[in-house]
């Protein structure tokens, strides 16, 4: 299974470069690579972790959190129908049985060709146009079952293709202008970022060792009493 390669090892550094701590890329590095391979391979969330100076468990952590980042294979297309309240008065559960039966799977399952993955979603923010359908995180609605059959059908014959890009792409088009911070203010904010970092660890150290000496001096002594208070009389 592949790793980030090639352009998009390139793009995966020009981007956690752009921040003063490489961690903040996590999400930005997993859209990348599920840009790359349609989910998020085990090898992926590893090199991700290597690059981001991480433990794979923690990539696997923050992308298993989110909707839109798969951990598992899934088709080429995804096929969203939300149930949610205004979406499920207009029908949206009959819709779902309809798609079910038209794409022969169950909701989270993938044809057997692989190009449709048929998922249940919760308010797409889109309830005005309900029942509604995401494509792609593109946009239908209202859509009934003709209607359904219909997009799904342009959708495998490619004519939709100028409105609806393959799962997994963000943006089609690359932009090159826009945020531009100069590397010196990169090494700035990241040595800044350090000696915050430093400085909280010192005061945390400092208060558990005053923790420590309070809780010790306040301890029972071997007669029953308390200990002597810290500063008190002999
Ligand atoms: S309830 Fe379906 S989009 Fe809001």
């Amino acid at each position: 299974m592949p790793r980030l390669a090639g352009p998009n090892l390139e793009r995966a550094k020009e981007t956690i470069g752009l921040y003063p701590q490489a961690r903040s890329a996590l999400v930005p590095l997993c859209h990348l690579a599920q840009e790359q391979d349609g989910w998020l391979t085990p090898e992926a969330i590893e090199h991700i972790a290597e690059l981001l100076g991480l433990t794979p468990v923690e990539v696997l952590g923050t992308a298993s959190f989110y909707d839109m980042l798969h951990t598992e294979p899934v088709g080429r297309n995804l096929v969203g129908i939300c149930t949610n309240i205004a979406c499920l008065l207009a029908g949206a559960y009959e819709l779902m049985e309809h798609a079910e039966e038209s794409l022969g799977v169950s909701a989270g399952g993938t044809t057997s060709d692989g190009q449709f993955t048929l998922e249940e979603l919760e308010c797409a923010a889109y309830c005005d146009k309900a029942p509604c359908v995401l494509v792609n995180y593109r946009f239908f609605g209202p859509v009934d079952n003709a209607g359904f059959d219909q997009i799904v059908d342009d959708v495998r014959a490619g004519r939709l293709a100028e409105d609806i890009p393959p799962h997994g792409t963000l943006s089609r088009v690359r932009r090159e202008g826009g945020l531009q911070v100069p590397a010196d203010e990169i090494a700035t904010q990241r040595a800044a970022a350090d000696t915050a970092k430093r400085r909280r660890a010192e005061e945390k150290k400092k208060l558990e060792e005053s923790r420590s000496a309070d809780a010790a001096a306040t301890a029972p002594q071997p007669g029953g009493q308390p200990g002597p208070a810290s500063g008190g009389a002999e």
